[in-house]
């Protein structure tokens, strides 16, 4: 009777440490990675357009088309540091988005509209 008893508790126990070890050991919530293209035209086509060329709203408070030399002309260390930290009118994304997903969004951006 007692040795059942003993093998009871020795069995949770064991059990409560594996649910331990695999709740300890899962990946930390990393922000959640999304295709750039999908969240280019969820979080930026409202001001920069689908085609990078920005939208009148976009205009409006300062957007400017992503084709222009000028713009083209700025690094991509620029351009990611404008998207994590906002510049003007344009919102920094650091916080929403994580800073994986914003250096993404500047290769995408860099891939379509700037060739
Ligand atoms: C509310 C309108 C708005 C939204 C939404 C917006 N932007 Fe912008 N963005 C701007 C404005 C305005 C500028 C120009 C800032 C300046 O230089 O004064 C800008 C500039 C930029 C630049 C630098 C290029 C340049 O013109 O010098 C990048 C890169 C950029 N935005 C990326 C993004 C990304 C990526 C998103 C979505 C996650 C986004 N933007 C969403 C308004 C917006």
């Amino acid at each position: 009777m007692i040795n059942k008893v003993k093998k009871i508790v020795v069995a949770s126990a064991a059990i409560f440490a594996l649910a331990l070890i695999a709740w300890t050991s899962a990946p930390s919530q990393a922000a959640p990675f999304a295709d750039a293209a999908a969240v280019y035209k969820a979080k930026c086509a409202s001001c920069h357009g689908a085609n990078g060329t920005a939208t009148a709203v976009g205009k409006k408070v300062g957007t400017r088309d992503f084709h222009a030399a000028e713009v083209k002309a700025q690094s991509d260390a620029v351009l990611l540091n404008v998207t994590l930290k906002g510049k003007n009118k344009m919102p920094g994304y650091e916080k929403s988005l994580g800073a994986d997903q914003c250096k993404a969004l500047v290769s995408y951006i860099r891939a379509t509209f700037m060739k």
